[in-house]
């Protein structure tokens, strides 16, 4: 069993260091361990280009214009049986570094469009995507802060899980914690959730569990959360409604009260959004949003050949050209 852990840190600070306890935790318990200093790696932005998406939805395979380590970070994490990330919490969220990995991560690694390329280069008579991109992956997630503000950044760290569909076993923050490495209790948290990891991953390798078709598989082992779907704890309340959107898994529904706690309950009479099928982190949802992209993307493809929509885009650019970067 491979255990992979990133550290978005500084150089052997404390992310990396609370990394390499639940690491050692692993090794303990007979993992095969690798550390990552993800900042040591050549990452760059998402260019936004889609090459990836259409790449896949149009049966290429797996393609970015950007050439860079993303793709040997990516093969890294796929080889790998758990993943552990750990990432300084920057205004209350993830690090800039974390959120371009999480860019990167989707749509061009996203389950739903990895399948559909799948089925797409099979039916072509050619080699499918390599097996090892559907198998299912344990991961957990540490944000650790300086001071109290943090409570953005779990949503932010569970939307790298969204799109590859992976499992979260753990995923919290630590506040305070610029001494992290003097607080026991946080030292042994930490071992903890790297001892968590493992189990969850032997569970995985145990039961040969592939991504598609492991929607009941819950493997997490943090506190209970509001969303009963995903352990989502953040949702974006539409204004001067009780509707609400849980921001992880993306289900419409309402936030009830029930035994002193906020409970999120999705209505399953907002077609789609309500239902769980549509969730965003499992194969069924992705496939909804899969179909959805693709019909869109081909509209706008043919919008853009369309003289009149050509016409209008220019005379929007025509407004103002933008200040050239300081140097060029
Ligand atoms: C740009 C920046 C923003 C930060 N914002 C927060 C924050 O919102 N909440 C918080 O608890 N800590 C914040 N911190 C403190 C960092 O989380 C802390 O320095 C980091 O966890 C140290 O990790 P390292 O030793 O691995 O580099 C911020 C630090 C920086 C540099």
């Amino acid at each position: 069993m491979k255990i992979l852990g990133l550290s978005f840190g500084t150089k052997n600070g404390n992310n990396d260091t609370m990394c390499r306890v639940a690491l050692g935790a692993a090794k303990e318990m007979g993992a095969e361990i690798e550390f990552i200093h993800v900042f040591d790696w050549d990452i760059k932005y998402c260019s936004g280009c889609v090459a990836c998406s259409r790449g896949l939805v149009m049966g290429k395979g797996m393609i970015c214009t950007q050439k860079d380590d993303y793709s040997a970070l990516y093969e890294k994490m796929s080889d790998a049986d758990g993943v552990l990330i750990v990432d300084p919490i920057y205004e209350s969220g993830g690090s800039g570094l974390f959120h371009v990995v999480c860019d990167r991560m989707g749509p061009g690694h996203d389950t739903g469009m990895l399948l559909m390329a799948d089925g797409i280069l099979k039916s072509k008579g050619e080699a499918g995507l390599d097996p090892k991109y559907f198998r299912q992956k344990a991961i957990s997630f540490i944000g650790i802060g300086g001071s109290d503000w943090g409570v953005r950044v779990e949503t932010d760290h569970a939307m790298l899980a969204m799109s590859p569909g992976w499992k979260v076993v753990n995923n919290e923050y630590f506040s305070w914690c610029k001494d992290i490495i003097n607080q026991d209790d946080k030292v042994e948290r930490m071992k903890e959730i790297g001892r968590n990891l493992v189990e969850a991953a032997q569970y995985l390798i145990d039961n040969n569990v592939m991504i598609a078709g492991s929607e009941d598989v819950d493997l997490w082992k943090g506190k209970e959360g509001a969303c009963p779907h995903c352990h989502g704890n953040n949702f974006y309340i539409t204004p001067g409604t009780t509707h609400c959107v849980c921001e992880l898994c993306g289900l419409e529904g309402t936030l009830e009260l029930v035994d002193g706690a906020f409970k999120f309950k999705n209505d399953p009479s907002i077609v789609p959004n309500g239902l769980v099928e549509h969730a965003h982190d499992i194969v069924s949802g992705k496939k909804m949003h899969g179909d959805d992209i693709f019909e869109n993307e081909s509209r706008l493809m043919n919008l853009n050949k369309d003289p009149e929509y050509k016409a209008r885009k220019q005379a929007f650019t025509d407004i103002i050209a933008p200040t050239p970067a300081p140097g060029k």
